[in-house]
């Protein structure tokens, strides 16, 4: 048979691995996939530099992004470049060509992948997205197909490998947030903009796409309450650490009767739990199904091959189905799209959580009472309480509490009673606790 052509756009890290891959394994890929798999083009901003890289390779190297999209001998187009524009544009008009898509790129999904996959129904092609979540975890593949039979609850996962390193570092090492952030950057897991992943902006993309096919909703990453790491303190850790838990940046997503939540933000999770022990830069996903129960799939979330192995997983898979009718392949978002579901995400207020607070407290009788109280009027039940002695000649302490679950209503009015307490010093540290047992 003859081979299926591939353009792409991007020649990076994840496009380097991809022509890696590709070529290492190309028997392997061409048993599975029925015939080969060769990419013939890829555009990219710097030719030369392309060129004196990957001249052995024999394809051909172009600035013209537009010549791949509309190049009729090409089958597949392999989106790389990232971000919203050209990739939007670009991607639009090689499925309005009748090509086949395949992208690892997850802002694009998370925020327009609505109108992306009605597109390509539309002309009825594939676009592909493994690589957008969880860098070589076939994450993506494992909700959509392998936990079919399941009515997925809810979904919790390290989902951005540059958050995991730097609170494994802050952890371990006792460094600060600045100086990691650097080490992590200078090693290439962050974004081009690292903003995006500090503030948790990456991961609620990927959970948006995560939550989208294990509920069968469409994309709604605007209404994703996001929440980085950038304000989390050393002494948060240290504390939580004293108490049985690790932090960690959670993607979370979960079905209620009347909607979805949908947030990222950092999270206690109980030190005993495996995936409290996913360190670096991996990635880890748990997912709960009403039959298998929780199930966790784990491995490195960024870099050219584990990038790359998604990347040509899907490729395969397109190979393999692009003759097929469209009726018969596997639908965008797990679901068939006439029978998506308008569940709204719920707002942050409606959704329930255990609580770890930290307050700096005046050394005087009767403080932990009058905060007790407060929590108590408003039917919020105290798990632990830590209280340090006072640093020598010091008058204030730091008083951290674990809460039962409760609304998130009723723990923002309770910080808002216990900050306004005289004896109390200053913002009351609020981060969520999620115990994740299944
Ligand atoms: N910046 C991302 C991360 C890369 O740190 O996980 C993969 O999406």
């Amino acid at each position: 048979m003859k081979p299926i052509n591939v353009g792409l756009l991007g020649l990076g890290t994840v496009g380097g691995g991809t022509l890696t891959v590709l070529r290492r394994n190309q028997e392997e890929i061409a048993r599975r996939a029925g015939r080969e798999i060769r990419v013939t083009h890829a555009a990219v901003r710097n030719v030369e530099r392309a060129h004196a890289k990957y001249a052995a390779e024999g394809l051909s190297i172009t600035d013209d992004a537009e010549l791949i999209v509309n190049h009729p001998d090409i089958d597949i187009v392999v989106e790389l470049i990232g971000g919203i524009s050209p990739a939007k544009e670009l991607v639009l008009t090689a499925i309005a060509n009748g090509k086949h898509v395949v992208t690892a790129n997850k802002a694009l999904i998370a925020k327009y992948g609505n109108e992306i996959f009605a597109r390509a129904q539309q002309q009825g092609v594939m676009v592909a997205f493994e690589a957008a979540v969880g860098g070589g975890i076939p994450i993506i593949k494992a909700i959509r197909e392998g936990l079919a039979a399941n009515r997925i609850e809810w979904l919790a996962g390290i989902i951005n490998g540059t958050c995991n390193f730097i609170l494994s570092k802050m952890r371990e090492e006792g460094r600060p947030f600045e100086e990691v952030l650097k080490e992590a950057q200078a090693r290439g897991y962050a974004e081009a903009d690292p903003t995006f992943d500090i503030e948790g902006i990456d991961a609620a993309h990927k959970i948006t796409i995560l939550s989208a096919i294990a509920f069968g909703v469409p994309m709604q990453f605007d209404a994703a309450h996001i929440e980085g790491i950038a304000q989390l303190q050393a002494a948060d850790i240290r504390y939580a650490e004293e108490l049985g838990y690790r932090v960690k940046l959670l993607g979370i997503t979960k079905r209620h009767p009347h909607g979805i939540e949908l947030r990222v933000h950092p999270t206690l999770i109980p030190a005993r739990r495996l995936i409290a022990n996913v360190e670096g830069v991996m990635n880890a996903v748990l997912v709960k199904g009403d039959a298998v129960g929780a199930t966790l799939y784990y491995g490195a979330g960024a870099g050219a091959e584990p990038t790359a192995s998604a990347v040509v997983a899907d490729l395969v898979d397109v190979t393999r189905l692009h003759t097929a009718d469209p009726n018969h392949r596997v639908p965008h978002l797990a679901f068939q799209p006439d029978r998506l579901v308008d569940l709204k995400v719920l707002p942050m207020a409606e959704v329930e959580s255990a609580y770890y607070l930290r307050m700096r407290a005046l050394d005087r009788p009767g403080v932990l009472a009058d905060v007790a109280r407060i929590l108590a009027d408003l039917d919020i039940s105290i798990e632990a309480v830590i209280q340090k002695e006072p640093a020598e000649g010091a008058d204030q302490t730091d008083v951290v509490m674990l809460t039962h679950r409760v609304q998130e209503r009723a723990i923002d009015q309770a910080i808002a009673r216990i900050e306004a307490l005289p004896s109390i010093e200053g913002r009351v540290v609020r981060l969520r606790v999620e115990a994740l047992n299944g």
